[in-house]
Protein backbone atom coordinates (compact mmCIF):
# COMPACT_ATOMS: atom_id res chain seq x y z
CA UNK A 1 0.00 0.00 0.00
CA UNK A 2 3.15 2.35 0.49
CA UNK A 3 1.95 4.43 3.01
CA UNK A 4 4.38 6.25 4.95
CA UNK A 5 2.79 6.45 8.64
CA UNK A 6 -0.04 7.61 10.59
CA UNK A 7 -1.55 10.61 10.11
CA UNK A 8 -0.69 12.16 13.41
CA UNK A 9 2.96 10.96 13.19
CA UNK A 10 3.73 13.63 10.94
CA UNK A 11 4.73 17.63 12.68
CA UNK A 12 6.41 20.36 11.26
CA UNK A 13 9.59 18.79 11.24
CA UNK A 14 8.22 16.81 8.43
CA UNK A 15 7.58 20.09 5.64
CA UNK A 16 8.64 19.38 2.46
CA UNK A 17 8.41 15.34 2.95
CA UNK A 18 6.96 13.30 0.20
CA UNK A 19 3.86 11.12 1.83
CA UNK A 20 1.52 8.82 1.27
CA UNK A 21 -1.52 8.77 3.86
CA UNK A 22 -4.45 6.35 3.66
CA UNK A 23 -7.87 6.81 5.69
CA UNK A 24 -11.34 7.77 5.65
CA UNK A 25 -12.81 11.29 4.19
CA UNK A 26 -14.15 12.64 7.37
CA UNK A 27 -14.82 16.37 5.61
CA UNK A 28 -14.72 18.37 2.89
CA UNK A 29 -15.33 21.53 1.77
CA UNK A 30 -14.93 23.43 -1.37
CA UNK A 31 -13.33 26.94 -1.73
CA UNK A 32 -13.69 27.85 -5.05
CA UNK A 33 -10.22 26.75 -6.71
CA UNK A 34 -9.26 25.28 -3.42
CA UNK A 35 -10.72 21.46 -1.84
CA UNK A 36 -9.62 20.81 1.62
CA UNK A 37 -10.10 17.39 2.65
CA UNK A 38 -9.93 15.69 6.55
CA UNK A 39 -8.57 12.83 6.60
CA UNK A 40 -9.33 10.21 9.40
CA UNK A 41 -7.11 7.21 10.01
CA UNK A 42 -7.05 5.30 13.52
CA UNK A 43 -4.64 8.16 15.07
CA UNK A 44 -6.35 11.42 13.95
CA UNK A 45 -7.19 13.98 11.04
CA UNK A 46 -4.62 15.45 8.94
CA UNK A 47 -5.67 18.55 6.62
CA UNK A 48 -5.45 17.14 2.75
CA UNK A 49 -5.16 20.57 0.56
CA UNK A 50 -5.77 20.18 -3.43
CA UNK A 51 -4.83 22.95 -5.20
CA UNK A 52 -5.87 24.65 -8.47
CA UNK A 53 -5.23 22.69 -11.40
CA UNK A 54 -4.53 19.00 -9.29
CA UNK A 55 -7.00 16.57 -10.82
CA UNK A 56 -8.33 14.51 -8.55
CA UNK A 57 -11.70 12.30 -8.61
CA UNK A 58 -14.51 13.32 -7.10
CA UNK A 59 -14.41 12.08 -2.85
CA UNK A 60 -17.54 12.52 -0.51
CA UNK A 61 -17.64 11.59 3.06
CA UNK A 62 -16.59 8.20 4.28
CA UNK A 63 -15.12 7.34 1.03
CA UNK A 64 -11.92 5.22 1.93
CA UNK A 65 -8.84 6.94 -0.40
CA UNK A 66 -4.74 6.95 -0.27
CA UNK A 67 -3.41 10.37 -0.69
CA UNK A 68 -0.03 10.96 -2.32
CA UNK A 69 1.05 14.34 -1.27
CA UNK A 70 4.04 17.03 0.40
CA UNK A 71 3.79 17.64 4.03
CA UNK A 72 3.45 21.89 4.17
CA UNK A 73 3.43 24.21 7.31
CA UNK A 74 0.05 25.91 7.28
CA UNK A 75 -0.77 29.97 7.14
CA UNK A 76 -2.62 29.94 10.24
CA UNK A 77 -2.69 26.73 12.41
CA UNK A 78 -6.04 24.87 13.11
CA UNK A 79 -5.36 24.44 17.15
CA UNK A 80 -8.35 21.96 17.32
CA UNK A 81 -6.05 19.52 15.19
CA UNK A 82 -2.82 17.39 16.51
CA UNK A 83 -1.38 18.26 13.02
CA UNK A 84 -2.89 21.64 13.28
CA UNK A 85 0.05 23.50 12.25
CA UNK A 86 0.78 21.40 9.06
CA UNK A 87 -1.01 20.10 6.02
CA UNK A 88 -0.60 17.84 2.68
CA UNK A 89 -0.64 19.47 -0.94
CA UNK A 90 -2.21 16.48 -2.45
CA UNK A 91 -0.99 15.11 -6.37
CA UNK A 92 -2.61 12.82 -5.95
CA UNK A 93 -6.06 10.56 -4.68
CA UNK A 94 -7.10 7.36 -5.02
CA UNK A 95 -10.20 6.05 -4.00
CA UNK A 96 -10.15 2.46 -2.75
CA UNK A 97 -14.02 2.32 -1.89
CA UNK A 98 -17.07 4.46 -2.10
CA UNK A 99 -19.54 4.99 0.74
CA UNK A 100 -23.24 6.31 1.33
CA UNK A 101 -24.45 8.54 3.61
CA UNK A 102 -24.07 7.39 7.08
CA UNK A 103 -27.02 7.29 9.31
CA UNK A 104 -24.96 8.55 11.91
CA UNK A 105 -22.46 11.86 12.16
CA UNK A 106 -18.73 10.01 12.91
CA UNK A 107 -17.55 12.73 15.72
CA UNK A 108 -17.51 12.32 19.46
CA UNK A 109 -20.47 14.41 19.95
CA UNK A 110 -23.49 12.73 18.18
CA UNK A 111 -26.71 13.31 18.77
CA UNK A 112 -28.04 9.31 17.62
CA UNK A 113 -30.02 7.40 19.29
CA UNK A 114 -27.79 4.18 21.04
CA UNK A 115 -30.12 1.59 19.10
CA UNK A 116 -28.98 3.70 15.85
CA UNK A 117 -25.49 3.90 17.06
CA UNK A 118 -25.56 -0.34 18.20
CA UNK A 119 -27.19 -0.83 14.75
CA UNK A 120 -24.24 0.91 12.61
CA UNK A 121 -21.41 -0.19 15.65
CA UNK A 122 -18.61 -0.32 12.94
CA UNK A 123 -19.51 3.20 12.30
CA UNK A 124 -20.17 3.88 15.55
CA UNK A 125 -16.42 2.71 16.26
CA UNK A 126 -14.68 5.18 13.77
CA UNK A 127 -15.89 7.90 16.63
CA UNK A 128 -12.63 9.05 17.85
CA UNK A 129 -13.81 8.34 22.14
CA UNK A 130 -14.93 4.82 20.86
CA UNK A 131 -11.12 3.98 19.90
CA UNK A 132 -9.67 5.99 22.29
CA UNK A 133 -11.91 3.34 24.76
CA UNK A 134 -11.09 0.11 23.70
CA UNK A 135 -7.63 1.27 23.34
CA UNK A 136 -7.66 2.46 26.96
CA UNK A 137 -9.33 -1.69 28.02
CA UNK A 138 -6.85 -3.00 26.08
CA UNK A 139 -3.88 -1.61 28.13
CA UNK A 140 -5.89 -3.38 31.10
CA UNK A 141 -5.79 -6.06 29.19
CA UNK A 142 -2.16 -5.63 28.29
CA UNK A 143 -0.76 -4.58 32.40
CA UNK A 144 -2.58 -7.77 33.77
CA UNK A 145 -1.05 -9.99 31.11
CA UNK A 146 2.53 -8.46 32.17
CA UNK A 147 1.77 -7.92 35.69
CA UNK A 148 0.60 -11.59 36.27
CA UNK A 149 3.17 -13.09 34.05
CA UNK A 150 5.92 -11.35 35.80
CA UNK A 151 4.38 -12.48 39.18
CA UNK A 152 4.31 -15.98 38.71
CA UNK A 153 0.54 -16.72 37.61
CA UNK A 154 0.19 -18.71 34.58
CA UNK A 155 -2.54 -18.14 32.19
CA UNK A 156 -5.62 -21.14 32.22
CA UNK A 157 -8.37 -21.84 29.53
CA UNK A 158 -11.34 -23.02 31.52
CA UNK A 159 -14.48 -24.33 29.47
CA UNK A 160 -17.36 -22.38 28.22
CA UNK A 161 -19.26 -25.64 27.51
CA UNK A 162 -20.05 -26.77 31.17
CA UNK A 163 -22.16 -27.16 34.11
CA UNK A 164 -24.10 -24.19 36.09
CA UNK A 165 -21.88 -22.47 38.34
CA UNK A 166 -23.16 -20.76 41.29
CA UNK A 167 -23.14 -17.14 41.31
CA UNK A 168 -26.69 -16.37 41.35
CA UNK A 169 -27.80 -15.76 38.02
CA UNK A 170 -29.83 -17.60 35.40
CA UNK A 171 -27.78 -19.61 33.33
CA UNK A 172 -27.33 -19.31 29.74
CA UNK A 173 -28.00 -22.99 28.36
CA UNK A 174 -26.67 -25.22 25.48
CA UNK A 175 -28.85 -27.89 23.95
CA UNK A 176 -26.48 -30.99 23.01
CA UNK A 177 -26.93 -32.69 19.99
CA UNK A 178 -25.32 -35.78 20.67
CA UNK A 179 -27.69 -35.83 24.26
CA UNK A 180 -31.26 -35.42 23.79
CA UNK A 181 -32.48 -33.38 26.74
CA UNK A 182 -29.29 -32.41 28.03
CA UNK A 183 -27.90 -29.03 27.65
CA UNK A 184 -24.22 -27.52 28.98
CA UNK A 185 -24.22 -24.07 30.74
CA UNK A 186 -22.13 -21.52 29.67
CA UNK A 187 -20.30 -20.08 32.87
CA UNK A 188 -21.06 -17.53 35.09
CA UNK A 189 -17.11 -17.35 36.22
CA UNK A 190 -14.62 -19.38 36.31
CA UNK A 191 -14.73 -20.03 40.07
CA UNK A 192 -15.12 -24.20 40.08
CA UNK A 193 -12.38 -24.46 37.29
CA UNK A 194 -10.29 -22.41 38.80
CA UNK A 195 -10.83 -24.00 42.31
CA UNK A 196 -9.59 -27.00 40.55
CA UNK A 197 -6.90 -26.13 39.27
CA UNK A 198 -5.83 -25.24 42.85
CA UNK A 199 -6.56 -28.71 43.56
CA UNK A 200 -4.35 -29.43 40.21
CA UNK A 201 -1.49 -28.19 41.76
CA UNK A 202 -1.10 -24.91 40.05
CA UNK A 203 -0.76 -22.38 43.00
CA UNK A 204 -1.14 -19.03 40.71
CA UNK A 205 -3.80 -19.13 38.23
CA UNK A 206 -4.94 -16.19 35.80
CA UNK A 207 -7.12 -16.00 33.14
CA UNK A 208 -9.22 -13.21 31.19
CA UNK A 209 -12.28 -15.18 31.35
CA UNK A 210 -15.31 -14.50 28.76
CA UNK A 211 -18.71 -14.58 31.77
CA UNK A 212 -22.47 -15.37 30.73
CA UNK A 213 -25.37 -14.09 33.53
CA UNK A 214 -28.72 -14.08 32.42
CA UNK A 215 -29.44 -11.25 34.62
CA UNK A 216 -31.96 -8.10 34.71
CA UNK A 217 -29.50 -5.48 32.57
CA UNK A 218 -28.20 -1.92 33.66
CA UNK A 219 -25.83 0.51 32.90
CA UNK A 220 -22.86 -1.46 34.29
CA UNK A 221 -24.26 -5.19 33.08
CA UNK A 222 -24.03 -6.69 30.57
CA UNK A 223 -25.17 -10.80 29.78
CA UNK A 224 -21.66 -11.84 28.00
CA UNK A 225 -18.42 -9.94 30.11
CA UNK A 226 -15.35 -10.44 30.88
CA UNK A 227 -13.31 -11.29 34.36
CA UNK A 228 -9.66 -10.67 34.92
CA UNK A 229 -10.05 -14.09 36.83
CA UNK A 230 -7.81 -15.24 39.69
CA UNK A 231 -6.43 -17.86 42.26
CA UNK A 232 -3.63 -18.45 44.73
CA UNK A 233 -3.36 -20.92 47.03
CA UNK A 234 -0.89 -20.81 50.08
CA UNK A 235 -1.84 -16.96 50.58
CA UNK A 236 -3.35 -14.80 53.31
CA UNK A 237 -5.93 -12.39 52.92
CA UNK A 238 -3.62 -9.50 53.14
CA UNK A 239 -0.57 -10.85 50.89
CA UNK A 240 -3.80 -11.43 48.45
CA UNK A 241 -4.98 -8.04 48.52
CA UNK A 242 -0.96 -6.79 48.63
CA UNK A 243 -0.88 -8.55 45.38
CA UNK A 244 -3.62 -7.32 43.89
CA UNK A 245 -3.20 -3.69 45.15
CA UNK A 246 -0.06 -3.77 43.00
CA UNK A 247 -1.74 -4.75 39.34
CA UNK A 248 -4.27 -1.95 39.89
CA UNK A 249 -1.63 0.75 40.94
CA UNK A 250 0.16 -0.25 37.53
CA UNK A 251 -3.12 -0.27 35.24
CA UNK A 252 -3.74 3.33 36.82
CA UNK A 253 -0.55 4.49 36.32
CA UNK A 254 -0.26 3.31 32.81
CA UNK A 255 -3.87 4.25 31.62
CA UNK A 256 -4.49 7.53 33.21
CA UNK A 257 -1.30 8.32 34.72
CA UNK A 258 -2.76 8.18 38.26
CA UNK A 259 -0.46 7.15 41.57
CA UNK A 260 -2.62 4.73 43.95
CA UNK A 261 -1.58 5.01 47.24
CA UNK A 262 -1.09 1.75 49.03
CA UNK A 263 -2.16 -0.28 51.06
CA UNK A 264 -5.96 0.97 50.06
CA UNK A 265 -8.46 1.29 52.98
CA UNK A 266 -9.98 -1.78 54.29
CA UNK A 267 -13.64 -0.41 55.23
CA UNK A 268 -15.93 -3.23 57.31
CA UNK A 269 -19.04 -3.91 55.45
CA UNK A 270 -20.67 -2.82 58.50
CA UNK A 271 -18.91 0.17 58.22
CA UNK A 272 -19.97 1.08 54.21
CA UNK A 273 -23.62 0.00 55.01
CA UNK A 274 -23.52 2.46 58.50
CA UNK A 275 -22.05 5.36 57.43
CA UNK A 276 -22.56 5.65 53.58
CA UNK A 277 -25.56 3.45 53.06
CA UNK A 278 -24.08 1.26 50.46
CA UNK A 279 -22.02 -1.72 50.28
CA UNK A 280 -20.04 -0.24 47.25
CA UNK A 281 -19.51 3.43 48.25
CA UNK A 282 -18.77 6.28 46.84
CA UNK A 283 -16.06 8.00 48.87
CA UNK A 284 -15.04 10.65 46.27
CA UNK A 285 -17.19 12.54 48.66
CA UNK A 286 -18.19 12.78 52.15
CA UNK A 287 -22.17 13.08 53.17
CA UNK A 288 -21.76 10.63 55.70
CA UNK A 289 -25.46 9.16 57.06
CA UNK A 290 -25.96 10.26 60.80
CA UNK A 291 -27.36 7.78 63.60
CA UNK A 292 -30.27 10.01 64.95
CA UNK A 293 -32.83 7.17 66.74
CA UNK A 294 -32.26 8.43 70.56
CA UNK A 295 -33.26 11.66 69.84
CA UNK A 296 -35.87 11.45 67.32
CA UNK A 297 -37.40 8.92 69.78
CA UNK A 298 -38.00 11.22 72.41
CA UNK A 299 -39.86 13.28 70.27
CA UNK A 300 -43.51 12.41 69.58
CA UNK A 301 -43.86 11.37 66.27
CA UNK A 302 -45.67 7.99 66.13
CA UNK A 303 -43.59 6.79 63.24
CA UNK A 304 -40.29 7.27 64.71
CA UNK A 305 -41.34 4.88 68.47
CA UNK A 306 -41.21 1.40 66.86
CA UNK A 307 -38.14 1.81 64.52
CA UNK A 308 -35.00 -0.06 64.60
CA UNK A 309 -33.03 2.66 63.34
CA UNK A 310 -33.45 6.00 62.99
CA UNK A 311 -31.17 8.01 60.64
CA UNK A 312 -30.30 11.04 58.81
CA UNK A 313 -28.51 12.33 55.70
CA UNK A 314 -27.87 16.08 55.35
CA UNK A 315 -27.85 17.84 52.11
CA UNK A 316 -25.70 21.30 52.15
CA UNK A 317 -27.49 24.53 50.87
CA UNK A 318 -30.53 23.27 49.02
CA UNK A 319 -33.50 23.85 51.72
CA UNK A 320 -34.26 27.19 49.79
CA UNK A 321 -35.05 25.17 46.49
CA UNK A 322 -36.64 22.35 47.87
CA UNK A 323 -40.26 22.88 47.13
CA UNK A 324 -43.35 20.87 47.74
CA UNK A 325 -42.62 19.29 44.63
CA UNK A 326 -39.60 18.47 45.70
CA UNK A 327 -40.24 16.94 48.81
CA UNK A 328 -43.19 15.14 46.77
CA UNK A 329 -40.65 13.41 45.21
CA UNK A 330 -38.50 12.43 47.99
CA UNK A 331 -41.51 10.76 49.57
CA UNK A 332 -41.58 8.90 46.01
CA UNK A 333 -38.46 7.99 46.21
CA UNK A 334 -39.09 6.56 50.09
CA UNK A 335 -41.81 4.75 49.50
CA UNK A 336 -39.66 2.53 46.70
CA UNK A 337 -37.74 1.25 48.89
CA UNK A 338 -40.76 0.57 50.96
CA UNK A 339 -41.10 3.77 53.45
CA UNK A 340 -44.56 4.95 54.35
CA UNK A 341 -42.48 8.61 53.82
CA UNK A 342 -39.14 10.47 54.51
CA UNK A 343 -38.77 13.11 56.79
CA UNK A 344 -38.09 16.68 55.41
CA UNK A 345 -36.57 19.25 58.17
CA UNK A 346 -35.12 22.84 56.37
CA UNK A 347 -32.42 24.23 59.35
CA UNK A 348 -33.03 27.67 59.64
CA UNK A 349 -31.99 30.01 62.37
CA UNK A 350 -30.21 26.90 64.33
CA UNK A 351 -33.78 25.04 64.11
CA UNK A 352 -35.96 23.13 61.69
CA UNK A 353 -39.11 23.58 59.85
CA UNK A 354 -40.80 20.56 58.92
CA UNK A 355 -43.95 18.88 58.45
CA UNK A 356 -43.01 16.83 61.63
CA UNK A 357 -41.90 20.64 63.57
CA UNK A 358 -44.93 20.16 65.29
CA UNK A 359 -43.77 16.69 67.07
CA UNK A 360 -40.62 18.65 68.75
CA UNK A 361 -40.26 20.67 71.36
CA UNK A 362 -36.99 23.57 70.44
CA UNK A 363 -34.99 21.66 73.02
CA UNK A 364 -35.00 18.26 70.86
CA UNK A 365 -34.80 20.37 67.77
CA UNK A 366 -31.44 22.44 68.66
CA UNK A 367 -30.40 18.76 70.06
CA UNK A 368 -31.13 17.15 66.45
CA UNK A 369 -29.39 20.04 64.97
CA UNK A 370 -26.57 20.18 66.96
CA UNK A 371 -26.29 16.28 66.23
CA UNK A 372 -26.27 16.48 62.59
CA UNK A 373 -23.96 19.32 62.38
CA UNK A 374 -26.48 20.90 59.83
CA UNK A 375 -26.08 24.88 59.17
CA UNK A 376 -28.84 27.20 57.95
CA UNK A 377 -30.15 26.15 54.60
CA UNK A 378 -29.13 22.74 54.97
CA UNK A 379 -32.26 19.84 54.26
CA UNK A 380 -32.07 16.93 56.87
CA UNK A 381 -33.41 13.97 55.31
CA UNK A 382 -34.57 11.04 57.83
CA UNK A 383 -35.20 7.65 57.64
CA UNK A 384 -37.05 5.37 60.38
CA UNK A 385 -37.43 1.54 59.77
CA UNK A 386 -35.09 -1.51 59.78
CA UNK A 387 -31.57 -0.69 59.64
CA UNK A 388 -30.63 -1.83 56.43
CA UNK A 389 -33.22 -0.70 54.38
CA UNK A 390 -32.74 2.60 56.23
CA UNK A 391 -29.44 2.58 55.32
CA UNK A 392 -30.04 1.77 51.82
CA UNK A 393 -32.21 4.34 51.03
CA UNK A 394 -30.66 7.07 52.47
CA UNK A 395 -27.07 5.88 50.50
CA UNK A 396 -29.04 6.13 47.41
CA UNK A 397 -30.31 9.72 48.24
CA UNK A 398 -26.85 10.31 49.48
CA UNK A 399 -25.65 9.74 46.04
CA UNK A 400 -28.11 11.13 44.32
CA UNK A 401 -27.70 14.41 45.74
CA UNK A 402 -24.15 14.06 45.05
CA UNK A 403 -24.61 13.75 41.87
CA UNK A 404 -27.03 16.91 41.18
CA UNK A 405 -24.72 19.27 42.95
CA UNK A 406 -21.86 18.62 41.65
CA UNK A 407 -19.79 16.89 44.73
CA UNK A 408 -18.40 14.11 42.13
CA UNK A 409 -15.19 15.73 40.53
CA UNK A 410 -14.62 13.93 37.27
CA UNK A 411 -10.74 12.49 36.76
CA UNK A 412 -10.48 11.23 40.48
CA UNK A 413 -9.87 7.84 41.45
CA UNK A 414 -10.98 6.36 45.45
CA UNK A 415 -10.44 2.74 45.87
CA UNK A 416 -11.03 0.93 48.77
CA UNK A 417 -11.58 -2.49 50.20
CA UNK A 418 -14.61 -3.59 51.53
CA UNK A 419 -13.88 -6.18 53.88
CA UNK A 420 -16.29 -8.62 56.43
CA UNK A 421 -19.13 -9.37 54.82
CA UNK A 422 -21.57 -11.54 56.09
CA UNK A 423 -21.52 -15.01 54.95
CA UNK A 424 -25.11 -15.62 54.08
CA UNK A 425 -28.09 -13.56 53.36
CA UNK A 426 -31.60 -14.07 55.34
CA UNK A 427 -34.44 -14.84 53.17
CA UNK A 428 -36.94 -12.12 55.05
CA UNK A 429 -39.80 -14.18 53.79
CA UNK A 430 -38.76 -17.86 54.40
CA UNK A 431 -35.71 -17.32 56.81
CA UNK A 432 -33.73 -19.61 54.39
CA UNK A 433 -30.01 -18.55 54.05
CA UNK A 434 -28.38 -17.40 50.79
CA UNK A 435 -24.86 -16.66 50.36
CA UNK A 436 -23.76 -13.24 50.39
CA UNK A 437 -20.56 -14.48 47.71
CA UNK A 438 -20.88 -17.95 46.65
CA UNK A 439 -21.26 -20.74 48.57
CA UNK A 440 -17.28 -21.80 48.50
CA UNK A 441 -16.42 -18.63 50.44
CA UNK A 442 -14.78 -19.22 54.00
CA UNK A 443 -16.07 -17.91 57.26
CA UNK A 444 -13.59 -15.81 59.15
CA UNK A 445 -12.13 -17.52 62.16
CA UNK A 446 -13.45 -15.44 64.67
CA UNK A 447 -17.35 -16.04 63.33
CA UNK A 448 -17.30 -19.68 62.39
CA UNK A 449 -18.05 -20.32 65.55
CA UNK A 450 -21.68 -19.14 65.13
CA UNK A 451 -22.20 -21.18 62.20
CA UNK A 452 -24.50 -23.86 64.48
CA UNK A 453 -26.29 -21.35 66.66
CA UNK A 454 -27.03 -17.98 64.56
CA UNK A 455 -25.70 -18.13 60.81
CA UNK A 456 -26.56 -14.40 59.97
CA UNK A 457 -23.58 -13.28 63.04
CA UNK A 458 -20.88 -15.05 60.69
CA UNK A 459 -18.77 -12.92 58.54
CA UNK A 460 -16.91 -13.89 55.67
CA UNK A 461 -13.13 -13.87 54.46
CA UNK A 462 -14.65 -11.71 51.36
CA UNK A 463 -13.38 -8.67 49.98
CA UNK A 464 -14.52 -6.75 47.20
CA UNK A 465 -13.06 -3.68 45.34
CA UNK A 466 -14.83 -0.13 45.27
CA UNK A 467 -13.78 1.99 43.09
CA UNK A 468 -15.83 5.50 42.74
CA UNK A 469 -18.52 3.75 43.99
CA UNK A 470 -18.59 1.02 41.33
CA UNK A 471 -18.22 -3.08 42.40
CA UNK A 472 -14.85 -3.21 40.50
CA UNK A 473 -14.26 -6.94 41.65
CA UNK A 474 -14.55 -9.18 44.30
CA UNK A 475 -13.53 -12.44 45.58
CA UNK A 476 -12.31 -14.90 49.03
CA UNK A 477 -10.88 -17.03 50.79
CA UNK A 478 -12.22 -20.16 49.90
CA UNK A 479 -13.58 -23.36 51.91
CA UNK A 480 -10.85 -26.03 51.89
CA UNK A 481 -12.39 -28.29 54.78
CA UNK A 482 -14.88 -30.88 53.59
CA UNK A 483 -16.49 -30.57 56.51
CA UNK A 484 -16.63 -27.34 56.45
CA UNK A 485 -18.09 -27.25 53.23
CA UNK A 486 -20.56 -29.36 53.98
CA UNK A 487 -21.82 -27.95 56.86
CA UNK A 488 -22.43 -24.29 54.86
CA UNK A 489 -23.96 -26.66 51.72
CA UNK A 490 -26.67 -28.07 54.75
CA UNK A 491 -27.27 -24.61 56.13
CA UNK A 492 -28.04 -23.18 52.34
CA UNK A 493 -30.67 -26.25 52.32
CA UNK A 494 -28.96 -28.39 50.23
CA UNK A 495 -29.71 -32.17 50.26
CA UNK A 496 -27.03 -34.47 49.72
CA UNK A 497 -28.64 -35.17 46.55
CA UNK A 498 -28.27 -31.92 45.26
CA UNK A 499 -24.55 -31.58 46.23
CA UNK A 500 -23.98 -34.77 44.53
CA UNK A 501 -26.17 -33.23 41.52
CA UNK A 502 -24.73 -29.75 40.93
CA UNK A 503 -21.32 -30.04 42.40
CA UNK A 504 -20.64 -33.83 42.99
CA UNK A 505 -16.94 -33.75 41.15
CA UNK A 506 -16.12 -30.63 42.94
CA UNK A 507 -16.90 -32.00 45.80
CA UNK A 508 -14.82 -35.15 45.10
CA UNK A 509 -12.04 -33.27 44.50
CA UNK A 510 -11.62 -31.73 47.55
CA UNK A 511 -10.67 -35.71 49.04
CA UNK A 512 -7.50 -35.91 47.45
CA UNK A 513 -5.54 -32.74 49.21
CA UNK A 514 -6.89 -29.09 48.99
CA UNK A 515 -4.59 -26.26 49.49
CA UNK A 516 -5.48 -23.37 51.50
CA UNK A 517 -6.63 -21.00 48.71
CA UNK A 518 -8.92 -17.91 47.62
CA UNK A 519 -9.08 -15.55 44.65
CA UNK A 520 -10.69 -12.68 43.11
CA UNK A 521 -12.40 -11.33 39.74
CA UNK A 522 -11.96 -8.05 39.08
CA UNK A 523 -14.90 -7.06 36.32
CA UNK A 524 -13.10 -6.04 32.82
CA UNK A 525 -16.00 -3.61 31.87
CA UNK A 526 -15.93 -2.13 35.11
CA UNK A 527 -12.48 -1.27 35.69
CA UNK A 528 -12.50 0.35 31.41
CA UNK A 529 -15.60 2.59 32.57
CA UNK A 530 -14.08 3.90 35.20
CA UNK A 531 -10.97 4.41 33.76
CA UNK A 532 -12.70 6.00 30.57
CA UNK A 533 -14.96 8.42 32.65
CA UNK A 534 -17.99 6.61 31.32
CA UNK A 535 -21.22 5.58 33.41
CA UNK A 536 -22.37 3.05 29.99
CA UNK A 537 -21.14 -0.59 29.99
CA UNK A 538 -21.67 -0.42 26.43
CA UNK A 539 -18.69 2.55 25.54
CA UNK A 540 -16.15 0.13 26.67
CA UNK A 541 -17.13 -3.38 24.38
CA UNK A 542 -17.40 -3.46 20.85
CA UNK A 543 -20.43 -4.82 19.84
CA UNK A 544 -22.34 -4.87 22.99
CA UNK A 545 -26.21 -6.29 23.31
CA UNK A 546 -28.70 -2.96 24.51
CA UNK A 547 -30.83 -3.70 27.96
CA UNK A 548 -32.76 -6.03 26.30
CA UNK A 549 -30.18 -8.42 26.17
CA UNK A 550 -30.08 -8.18 21.66
CA UNK A 551 -27.70 -7.29 19.68
CA UNK A 552 -29.40 -4.67 17.18
CA UNK A 553 -26.69 -4.96 14.24
CA UNK A 554 -27.14 -8.82 13.66
CA UNK A 555 -30.03 -8.69 15.39
CA UNK A 556 -29.40 -11.63 18.00
CA UNK A 557 -31.10 -13.57 19.15
CA UNK A 558 -32.80 -15.15 16.24
CA UNK A 559 -35.28 -18.29 16.02
CA UNK A 560 -33.16 -21.39 14.23
CA UNK A 561 -33.96 -23.58 11.71
CA UNK A 562 -36.47 -26.47 12.05
CA UNK A 563 -33.97 -28.97 10.99
CA UNK A 564 -30.91 -27.16 13.77
CA UNK A 565 -33.97 -27.58 16.28
CA UNK A 566 -34.42 -31.20 15.14
CA UNK A 567 -30.74 -31.60 15.63
CA UNK A 568 -30.74 -30.79 18.93
CA UNK A 569 -34.12 -32.98 19.96
CA UNK A 570 -35.72 -29.55 20.73
CA UNK A 571 -39.73 -28.51 19.67
CA UNK A 572 -40.58 -24.86 20.09
CA UNK A 573 -43.80 -25.45 22.32
CA UNK A 574 -47.06 -22.81 21.01
CA UNK A 575 -47.26 -19.54 23.06
P1 LIG B 1 -18.64 -11.68 41.17
O1 LIG B 1 -19.93 -12.31 40.85
O2 LIG B 1 -18.61 -10.67 42.29
O3 LIG B 1 -17.55 -12.75 41.62
O4 LIG B 1 -18.04 -11.03 39.88
C1 LIG B 1 -16.78 -10.39 39.88
C2 LIG B 1 -16.86 -9.06 39.16
O5 LIG B 1 -17.36 -9.23 37.85
C3 LIG B 1 -18.07 -8.07 37.45
N1 LIG B 1 -19.43 -8.45 37.01
C4 LIG B 1 -20.04 -7.97 35.90
N2 LIG B 1 -19.64 -7.08 34.98
C5 LIG B 1 -20.48 -6.81 33.96
N3 LIG B 1 -21.68 -7.38 33.78
C6 LIG B 1 -22.13 -8.30 34.67
N4 LIG B 1 -23.32 -8.90 34.47
C7 LIG B 1 -21.30 -8.62 35.80
N5 LIG B 1 -21.41 -9.46 36.85
C8 LIG B 1 -20.27 -9.34 37.57
C9 LIG B 1 -18.11 -7.14 38.65
C10 LIG B 1 -17.84 -8.08 39.79
O6 LIG B 1 -17.23 -7.41 40.88
N6 LIG B 1 -16.23 -16.06 40.92
C11 LIG B 1 -16.36 -14.83 41.69
C12 LIG B 1 -15.03 -14.19 41.93
C13 LIG B 1 -14.21 -14.87 43.00
O7 LIG B 1 -14.75 -15.19 44.05
O8 LIG B 1 -12.97 -15.04 42.76
C14 LIG B 1 -17.27 -13.88 40.91
O9 LIG B 1 -17.59 -14.06 39.77
O10 LIG B 1 -17.08 -6.19 38.54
Amino acid sequence: MNRTCYNTDLSLKDEGREVSLVGWVSKKRNLGALQFIDLRDRSGIIQITVQEGVSVPDVRNEYVIRVEGTVHKKDVPNKALKTGEIEVLAKKIEVFSKANPTPLIIADDTDALEDVRLKYRYLDLRRPVMRHNLEKRAQIVKAAHQYFDENGFIEVETPCLTLSTPEGARDYIVPSRVSHGCFYALPQSPQLFKQLLMIGGFERYYQIARCFRDEDLRQDRQPEFTQIDLEMSFLDQDEILTIMEGFLKKVFKETVNFDLKLPLRRLPYKEAVDVYGSDKPDTRFEMHLIEVTDVLKKTEFSGYQSAESIKALVVPGVAPVTSRKVIDNLTLEAKKFGFGGIGVYKVNNGTVESSLAKFMNEEQMKEFVALTKAKDGDLILVLAGKHDPVCFALGALRSKYAHELGYVKPNTYDLLWVVDFPLFEKDIHDGSYKPLHHPFTRPTPETAQYLDSDPSKVLSAAYDIVINGYEAGGGSLRIYDQDMQKKIFNILGFTNEDIARKFGYFVKAFQYGTPPHGGIAFGLERLSMIICGTDNIRDVIAFPKNLKATCPMSNAPEPVDEAQLKDVGIKIAEE
